[in-house]
């Protein structure tokens, strides 16, 4: 279940998803506008499968690290899983968006199999983050 399988990502971002500031960025209480956009949520799933490297900005705070792809280990139930837990169970606010499915996010890997790690942090600067 997403919460087991969120011990993986625990390992950097913490147990609360605070994250450690210029390390790890926080997953807590900011990833909203990612959940409630098309293109930001093909980004979260991208980001799982192919990890992400290069400069990130949070809270006005530069990430210059990489994320390892977690493709390998998390199938699309346990993306899905995982993503789900972050945001009914690490965030405060209520979800208002449809919880992550397998079909979803089998439709997302297979609109875009291949991305890269880098071309994610391209592609974030222009999602509007939290
Ligand atoms: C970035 C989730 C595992 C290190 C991110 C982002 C998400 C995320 C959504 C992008 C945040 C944003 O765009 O604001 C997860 C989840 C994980 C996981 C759900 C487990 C399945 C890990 C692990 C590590 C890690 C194990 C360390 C080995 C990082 C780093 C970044 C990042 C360094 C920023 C990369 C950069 O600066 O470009 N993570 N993560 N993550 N994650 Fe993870």
């Amino acid at each position: 279940d997403g919460a087991k399988l969120y011990k993986r990502c625990a390992a950097c971002h913490l147990p609360t998803g605070e994250g450690v500031p210029g390390a790890f960025p926080p997953l807590k209480n900011r990833l909203s506008s990612f959940y409630t956009s098309e293109e930001g949520r093909a980004y979260l799933v991208q980001v799982l499968s192919h990890g992400l490297a290069g400069a990130i900005t949070v809270n006005g705070v530069t990430y210059r690290g990489f994320m390892p792809a977690q493709g390998k280990a998390l199938k699309n139930d346990g993306i899905a899983a995982v993503l789900n837990y972050i945001q009914s169970d690490l965030h405060e606010e209520k979800p208002d968006h449809s919880p992550f499915t397998i079909e979803e996010v089998q439709a997302i890997k297979t609109a875009e199999p291949k991305v890269s790690a880098q071309e994610l942090s391209k592609r974030r600067q222009k999602l509007v983050a939290t």
